[in-house]
């Protein structure tokens, strides 16, 4: 054991010489690095923006340790790239495997010796070089800071020696966790009940979670939130991928290191799923890191980085059209007559574009009558559509709608041509069962004769008819997958993109049953997301909120479904389930020929009302309302001189006298003029004093806002108040 006194050397990092300091700045962020040439990286501060004139080197020890007595005399620093080369117990940042042909020279996980040897720090971007020599290893680390405060990192590996070796895995970020964060909130989910929270210590257990189905799925793990209780500031992080994830934080309790927590994040690989040859790379996909003061600013800078940099320009130069989409109204019984008859009563509602969910496509056999048959055969049911689609879409146009159809491309049904002609082309194991969910296959997008059927079928489809809208959707598991996910997800990536740029007229959603496949390597790729399969407005209080912590309100798709809801049972009234869809991309999922009259004229006013609104909620700062009762929750959007709130209230107030709302956002020295959009929620609204006011408006000051706010009637369950805010300049 070392005597107390002899702890006095501080820790790795901070050599007699010392390391070399970088920074990258924005705005409002400042990211700090020491750099030890022929040693590591790491990072010394990662926050709000500091000072031009701050010591770095005083900066990096105001944090360093002195050693303890039960520790390596030169205890092993992670830093930017965990190894175990110095006695660091966690999960190495890369970890390596023998090839066929080199089954002897790999290097064990304890040998692997990455040392900086060279850096570049330019402009807000910071490149890393780390190199083994013995084994011939080179990685790259790039971090670079975003105008709007968002980091990205990721790593590449190069095979600068003479053997070939295989890659079990590469994080794309390995960073020690600033200490103030302590608490960590990830997600989980399932079908229909995406994005849960769970709140959690960080330390001192850590945390782990992956997917191996070849999407992101239901479980959520590729997104984190971690938080220091005592100021609110959080951090985001985030995989943008569409394959498989590994997201640990691993804690450093017996203080073998220096104790910080370290995030690793990166696509999940299969053991040997790379093989890299003499001179081969590999990269892997981007992680998204912001630290943030709250959780509304949080959202606002995931939100503005997806507007600059992740969401496809070009496709949306207009404002985002109301959708009726079929599914709900029809599911698998579509005829011509019906049809036609739902596009009547859509347009009647306002509705700007008309959506044929599934059950339009069939091959010689059979027609997709329900999800038994016919994914691949991506034909227009001649029994359906006896002239084809152009019918339907020419009576679309005709009242002022643009058409939108759904296809499931990566799919394959047994029972269908594509299947009968190439029972090859699906995911499989020789010799072994061919196991089904929704009793369908998945085809191998690596193989280029798959990629290359479903290319000229979308152009097709694309180039026959008058389509402005795909419907993308992907209602399976991939499996079996082994060794082939990452080649999977890339041929995914260049399908879309070839499609895109081949018909760039044409917006795309992504849906994987609802939320399964929901990140920002799909979202660069696509216009909209389908959040979750439940259209269940008190579902949708939850989910709404949920993703946009980290999307924005533009791309979540958010429907009035049928009441009963057809997944939860549940009946909610249309005042209600109106409200909440219109913060979102607002459409309808349900048939409106079905609805009572007054359900139609609520729905039609509501449609109005976001159409009056959707310039403010699409492009301005998302806002994350508190109330103390937690059977209430809301969002407030501020743009320019406009704000719009939204407040739902699901169970009923144990308060007799609710606590006023409080909005977020608000000039404080600014008058507005307040109004509650009608229409208002039948019961509710008879609780409202002054009604003529809340219609005419009240003028009321930032301040007063957001210190006092409103008392709304908050005592009904399953109610919703919209509040209106324009600023009065005088
Ligand atoms: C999935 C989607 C639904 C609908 C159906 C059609 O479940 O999530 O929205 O398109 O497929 O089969």
């Amino acid at each position: 054991m070392r005597e107390p006194g002899e702890a006095s050397k501080v820790a790795a990092g901070m050599e007699a010489n010392g390391p070399d300091y970088a920074r990258l700045d924005q705005e409002a962020s400042t990211l700090v690095f020491a750099l030890a040439k022929g040693s590591a990286a790491d990072l010394v501060y990662l926050g709000a923006r500091l000072p031009e004139d701050e010591d770095l080197a005083a900066l990096a020890l105001a944090t360093a340790r002195s050693l303890h007595e039960s520790q390596s005399d030169r205890p092993p620093t992670p830093g930017l790239l965990s190894q175990r080369r110095e006695g660091w117990s966690g999960t190495p940042a890369v970890s390596l495997g023998p090839s066929d042909e080199n089954c002897d020279e790999a290097p064990h996980l304890h040998e692997v010796d990455l040392r900086l040897s060279e850096w570049e720090a330019r402009a807000q971007q910071l490149s890393l070089t780390y190199q083994d020599d013995r084994f011939g290893l080179e990685i790259e680390q790039r971090w670079r800071i975003t105008a709007s405060g968002m980091i990205t990192a990721k790593a590449s590996i190069t095979n600068t020696g003479a053997h070939a070796f295989t890659l079990d895995g590469l994080s794309a970020l390995a960073m020690p966790i600033p200490a103030r964060f302590d608490q960590l909130i990830s997600f989980s989910g399932r079908w229909a009940s995406e994005m849960h929270e769970t709140r959690q210590p960080l330390a001192p257990t850590g945390f782990a979670r992956h997917s191996a189905i070849g999407k992101p799925g239901f479980g959520g793990g590729n997104w984190l939130v971690l938080e220091d209780e005592a100021s609110d500031e959080v951090l985001g992080a985030h995989l943008a991928w569409s394959g498989d994830y590994d997201t640990r934080v691993e804690c450093d309790n017996a203080g073998a290191s220096d104790g910080r927590p370290i995030l690793q994040m990166g696509a999940r690989l299969d053991s040997g799923e790379v093989t890299l040859e003499p001179g081969a790379r590999h990269e892997t996909p981007e992680v998204l890191i912001t630290a943030a003061p709250d959780r509304s600013a949080l959202a606002q800078r995931f939100h503005r980085h997806a507007r600059e940099q992740i969401l496809p320009k070009g496709t949306q130069t207009a404002p985002r059209k109301v959708h009726l989409n079929s599914w709900e109204a029809l599911g698998f019984n579509l005829s011509e007559p019906d049809l036609f008859a739902l596009v009547d009563a859509a347009s009647e509602l306002g509705i700007e574009r008309f959506v044929l969910d599934d059950g339009w496509f069939g091959g010689t056999e059979e027609r997709r009558q329900n999800d038994r048959t016919s994914l691949g055969d991506w034909f227009v049911s001649r029994d359906v559509f006896p002239a084809g689609l152009t019918p339907l879409i020419e009576h679309v146009k005709a009242k002022g709608m643009d058409f939108g159809l759904w296809v499931e491309p990566e799919m394959l049904s047994p029972q269908s041509d594509l299947y009968r002609a190439h029972p090859d082309w699906c995911l499989h194991t020789t010799g072994a069962p061919r196991p089904t969910m929704r009793n369908q296959l998945v085809l191998d997008l690596t193989k280029p004769e798959v990629t290359a059927y479903l290319a000229e079928r979308l152009n097709a489809l694309l180039t026959e008819h008058d389509i402005a809208y795909l419907k993308w959707d992907h209602n399976r598991d991939l499996f079996p997958l082994t060794g082939k996910g990452t080649a999977h997800t890339r041929a995914l990536y260049r399908l879309i993109d070839d499609l895109r740029a081949a018909h760039p007229a044409v917006e795309i959603e992504s849906c994987s049953s609802g939320g399964g496949r929901i990140d920002y390597g799909i979202l660069a790729r696509t216009d909209r997301i389908w959040p979750s399969d439940n259209n269940d407005a008190i579902e949708r209080l939850r989910i709404i909120p949920a993703w946009s912590q980290f999307v924005p309100l533009e791309v979540l798709g958010n429907h009035v479904g049928p009441s009963p809801n057809p997944i939860t049972g549940r009946r909610l009234a249309m005042d209600f389930r109106a409200k909440v869809a219109l913060f979102g991309h607002m459409g309808v999922e349900a048939d409106p020929r079905a609805m009572r009259e007054a359900d139609r004229t609520n729905l039609a006013a509501h449609i109005a009302l976001y159409k009056q609104w959707r310039g403010t909620l699409h492009a301005g700062d998302l806002w994350r309302l508190d109330h103390p009762d937690p059977g209430v929750g809301g969002l407030m959007v501020t743009h320019q001189d406009t704000a719009l709130a939204l407040v739902g209230q699901t169970q009923f107030s144990p308060a007799f006298d609710a606590a006023p709302i409080r909005l977020k956002g608000l000039e404080p020295e600014t008058l507005y003029r307040v109004t509650l959009p009608q229409p208002w929620p039948p019961k509710a609204a008879l609780y409202l004093p002054n009604a003529q006011s809340w219609q005419s408006g009240v003028a009321l000051s930032g301040q007063s806002l957001m210190t006092q706010g409103l008392a709304l009637p908050l005592t009904h369950p399953e109610t919703a108040w919209l509040i209106a805010l324009e600023k009065i300049t005088t």
